[in-house]
C-alpha cells in the first residue's frame, strides 16, 4: 500500500475531520475516532503503514542463553520466530517453504528447525537442510548449504541494541542506532550499559494498544487507581511529559524511595541524589516503552494481536549482575516483579472499559485535558503521521 492509498483508506475509516482532530491543538481536540481502536480494517492499515516499517522490541536477548533456543513472536500480525545460532540472534518468518505451515509456537531449544507437517528441517542459519521422502518413499534430499532462496527459510531483519531484540518485519527502517538515538540521549545521566535481564511479567488486555500507551503517559489517573504509586510520587510532582521527535517522555522527583523503587536494589552508578529520586518514563513510537529508576530498567511493550486485544510485556533489567540473579537481592526482585504486577493489574479495569466505551456511536472522541493530556492526544498523531508517511 502507498502513501496515497494509505490516506485513502484512513479517510474511509475515520474521515478528513478524524483526521483533523487528530492534528489539532489540545482545546479543540478530540481523541481518535471509535474505528482506530475497534475497526480490523485500521488495526491492517497500521499494520501495513506503522508496524511493519518501523522497530519493534520482541524479546529479551538474555532468554535465548543457549544456541539453540528458539522464541515465536508476531511482528504488526505476521509470525516470525527467533533463533539463537552460534553467531548471534537471527529471525525468520515463521513459515515453512512447504506448503506454509507455522514452524514454531512455544519457546524451546532444538539444534535445527523442524516443521511438524513433513519434517522439513532448517539449520539455526535458516537454510534447509532436509526434505525426508521428498522424491518417493525412503527419497530423501538433503542440503548442504546449498538449497538456494527458494527453499530457505526467509529471514527477517533483527538487531539488537543493550540487551533488547528488535525486529523491523519490511527491512526499511533507519539503522537501530539510529532509531534509538534521541532516547538514549534523553536517558544521558544513566549508565545503561550496567543493565542485566532478571525476567517478565505478561498480561494479555483486552482493549487496543493505542489505550495501553495513552494510559502509560499521562499520570492523570494516578490520584485515582494507583494508591501505592500515589504515595512514591504524590501528584503535585508529576506533569504531562512531551514528546521530543518520536520520543516521548515523562517523569517526577519523588520525596523518597519506597519498596520496588530504588530501596533496596543496587542504583546505576553516579547518580546525584535527586536523580536517585526520580522517576522517568518513555516511549520510543511506537511501542518501545521505558521505565527508569534509580535501581531498573523495565521495558514495556504493547503488541496488538486484534484491534481490541493486545499482548503486554514488562521486561525487568535490574543494574549489575548479581542485582539480576544473585541470591542475595532475590527477594527484592520477587518484591519489584510483584510491584509491577499489582501497578498492571491496577489498570486493566479502566483500559477494558475504555475499549467498551467505545463501541458507544455516542462516543466523539471527548474532550482533553491541556494540562495532563496533551502528549497522549499526540499520540494519535504520531500514529495517523506515521500512516501517511
Ligand atoms: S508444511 Fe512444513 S514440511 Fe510440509
Ligand atoms: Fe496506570
Amino acid at each position: 500500500m502507498d502513501r496515497l492509498e494509505a490516506l485513502d483508506e484512513a479517510v474511509a475509516l475515520i474521515g478528513e475531520e478524524g483526521i483533523a482532530a487528530a492534528r489539532a491543538p489540545i482545546e479543540e481536540a478530540s481523541g481518535l475516532p471509535n474505528a482506530a481502536y475497534n475497526s480490523q480494517d485500521w488495526l491492517s492499515l497500521e499494520r501495513d503503514r506503522v508496524f511493519s516499517r518501523t522497530w519493534i522490541f520482541v524479546a529479551a536477548e538474555a532468554e535465548f542463553e543457549s544456541v539453540g533456543a528458539q522464541k515465536p513472536v508476531e511482528v504488526a500480525g505476521a509470525p516470525v520466530l527467533l533463533v539463537r545460532a552460534a553467531a548471534g540472534i537471527n529471525a525468520f518468518h515463521n513459515v515453512c517453504r512447504h506448503r506454509g505451515a507455522q514452524l514454531v509456537d512455544a519457546p524451546c531449544e532444538k539444534a535445527t528447525v523442524t516443521c511438524p507437517y513433513h519434517q522439513w528441517t532448517y539449520g539455526l542459519d535458516g537454510d534447509l537442510r532436509s526434505r525426508p521422502h521428498f522424491g518417493g518413499p525412503g527419497i530423501n534430499s538433503r542440503f548442504n548449504g546449498d538449497a538456494g532462496p527458494n527453499l530457505d527459510l526467509l529471514p527477517v531483519r533483527c538487531e539488537t541494541w543493550n540487551g533488547c531484540v528488535f525486529v523491523n518485519l519490511n527491512g526499511s527502517a533507519e539503522p537501530l542506532d539510529q532509531w534509538i538515538a534521541q532516547f538514549v540521549e534523553i536517558a544521558g545521566e544513566y549508565d545503561l550499559t550496567t543493565v542485566r535481564w532478571a525476567g517478565k511479567i505478561d498480561f494479555e488486555v483486552n482493549a487496543n494498544w493505542k489505550f495501553v500507551f495513552e494510559n502509560y503517559m499521562e499520570g492523570y489517573h494516578v490520584f485515582s487507581l494507583h494508591p501505592a504509586l500515589l504515595k512514591h510520587a504524590p501528584m503535585n510532582t508529576r506533569w504531562s511529559g512531551e514528546w521530543v521527535d518520536s520520543v516521548f517522555h515523562n517523569g517526577y522527583i519523588a520525596p523518597r524511595l519506597t519498596a520496588g523503587r530504588g530501596d533496596e536494589l543496587p542504583h546505576y552508578p553516579g547518580l546525584t541524589d535527586e536523580q536517585t529520586r526520580a522517576g522517568r518514563w518513555f516511549l520510543v513510537f511506537p511501542t518501545f516503552g521505558v521505565e527508569i529508576f534509580a535501581d531498573q530498567f523495565c521495558v514495556l511493550t504493547a503488541n496488538p494481536i486484534a484491534p481490541g486485544c493486545t499482548r503486554e510485556e514488562i521486561h525487568i533489567f535490574l543494574i549489575g549482575d548479581e542485582a539480576a540473579t544473585g541470591d542475595r537481592y532475590l527477594k527484592a526482585r520477587e518484591s519489584m516483579f510483584a510491584m509491577w504486577d499489582a501497578l498492571n493489574r491496577e489498570d486493566l479495569d479502566a483500559l477494558e472499559r475504555l475499549q467498551r466505551g467505545r463501541r458507544s456511536p455516542a462516543y466523539d472522541g471527548g474532550r482533553l485535558s491541556p494540562y495532563w493530556e496533551v502528549p497522549t492526544h499526540q499520540l494519535g498523531a504520531h500514529v495517523i503521521d506515521a500512516i501517511l508517511r
